[in-house]
């Protein structure tokens, strides 16, 4: 269902939901200390005032304290889900309710509703679009040319966004500055790295319950995020195998102890299979035809085309519902696939996402790209930015301090060392 109110626009599932939204979003921000003093100050300095923004994220209680810093600094803003299946709607209804910040996200919304929510967030005109995995930049691009002039500028949050970005720029299309927010080392570092490794795992538990001691996890990707899933896949006693295209992933991957398979090889072994490649139909019939009986598989990825499941849909006599998230693919050479999340993020579609610990970080990164933007606005060159190496700095800084962490500092000597060539052996 979905609740109007004729004060602010929205399309949520039930405002009703509001209270625990609330609840949930208050529990977050306790891990959430360095987007609260941003957020603090940017009640006081307002960079944001008189700009509309626009936010296609991942509609979470980590997202919320994003949206309400943005608000806080004087933002226009409206938010939008950036993929049809983790919308949290209780955390959604709060937005609307509590922050009036409008919200357009319902878990489980279908493609065209989602198309439609991003022609409703550029008919918002943004000056400022923060995207996570570049479909509203996309569109804008492609169907709204004449809004450009509008625009300060992009941030992308993550690694699917940014190969988009450069494809536009290599393609002549990216006019306007997009801060790559992804690159910044107190984003991919923690977030696709420890972030992702804990929450898929968090995801195919609480979608299935199985237990992973002893299972054949096969990850497939060995980027960051496919490296924080095997690292805490084999913390909790799986056998992990890799599968790998890039060669110096695939020694790092050995290096680090992991068995490196092709695919063809891994596909009969694996009893779960994780997809982090970013990429198209990494997991195909072949695959699928030689796994074991009863074998799971689930993406990470950014986007639902890691699996092809359109081949397992025409090799299947029957899809059931086994459990919420969990489909078991009867196929007519006897065996079953069972695919979770409908092969969406796993970790945002029976989980939560990545711990709020992290995306204090990847926000806090997100927030001062918009503040960066703002205050370079017309000096920037179209094309991909770099978070500038203070802010990530700053960030690092101001999270040690919050965890009570305190580290050494260069002495005069040694710094006089680091700036000299003239001493060696
Ligand atoms: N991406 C991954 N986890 C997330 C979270 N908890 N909130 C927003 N975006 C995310």
């Amino acid at each position: 269902m979905t609740a109007t109110s004729p004060r602010l626009k929205h399309e949520v599932k039930d405002l009703g939901l509001a209270p625990l939204g609330r609840q949930r979003i208050e529990w977050a921000g306790r891990e959430m200390p360095v987007l609260r003093q941003i957020r603090d100050r940017f009640a006081t300095e307002k960079p944001f005032a008189g700009l509309r923004l626009v936010a296609c994220a991942h509609v979470t209680t980590e997202t919320a304290h994003l949206a309400i810093a943005l608000k806080a600094g004087g933002a226009d803003a409206l938010l939008i889900a950036s993929n049809p299946l983790s919308t949290q709607d209780d955390v959604a209804a709060c937005l609307v309710t509590d922050y009036e910040i409008p919200v357009f996200a319902i878990k489980g919304e279908d493609n065209a509703t989602y198309n439609r929510h991003v022609q409703i967030a550029l008919d918002h005109r943004p000056n400022i679009i923060i995207d996570d995995g570049s479909d509203v930049v996309a569109t804008l691009v492609k169907e709204r040319q004449n809004q450009i002039a509008d625009l300060i500028g992009t941030t992308e949050e993550t690694t699917t966004g940014i190969v988009r970005l450069k494809a536009m720029f290599n393609d002549g299309v990216l006019t306007f500055p997009a801060v790559n927010v992804n690159d910044a080392d107190t984003k991919h570092f923690f977030d696709n790295r420890y972030g992702t490794g804990q929450s898929t795992l968090d995801g195919i538990i609480r979608a299935t319950n199985i237990l992973l001691a002893g299972k054949n996890v096969v990850v497939v990707g060995y980027g960051w995020c496919g490296k924080g899933t095997a690292l805490r896949a084999r913390g909790m006693g799986a056998n992990v195998i890799v599968t790998e295209i890039d060669p110096i992933k695939a020694i790092e991957a050995v290096m680090d102890g992991f068995r490196v398979l092709p695919m063809a090889e891994a596909a009969p072994l694996g009893d779960i299979f994780i997809t982090v490649t970013g990429n198209k139909h990494v997991v195909r019939g072949e695959h699928f035809d030689v796994m074991k009986d009863g074998a799971i598989v689930c993406n990470s990825g950014h986007f639902d085309l890691e699996l092809d499941l359109k081949y397992l849909a025409a090799n299947a006599k029957e899809i059931k519902d086994v459990r919420p998230f969990t489909e078991e693919y009867k196929l007519t050479n006897g065996k079953s696939v069972v695919v979770l999340g409908q092969g969406r993020l796993i970790n945002l579609a029976a989980a939560e996402g990545h711990p709020s610990a992290v995306m204090d970080m990847s926000f806090a990164n997100q927030a001062l790209a918009c503040e960066y933007l703002v205050k370079n606005k017309g000096k920037l060159a179209p094309g991909l930015h770099s978070i500038p190496v203070e802010v990530d700095q700053e960030i690092a800084r101001l999270k040690l301090q919050a965890m009570g962490i305190y580290i050494d500092s260069l002495t005069p000597e040694q710094i006089e060392y680091i700036n000299s060539w003239q001493s060696g052996t």
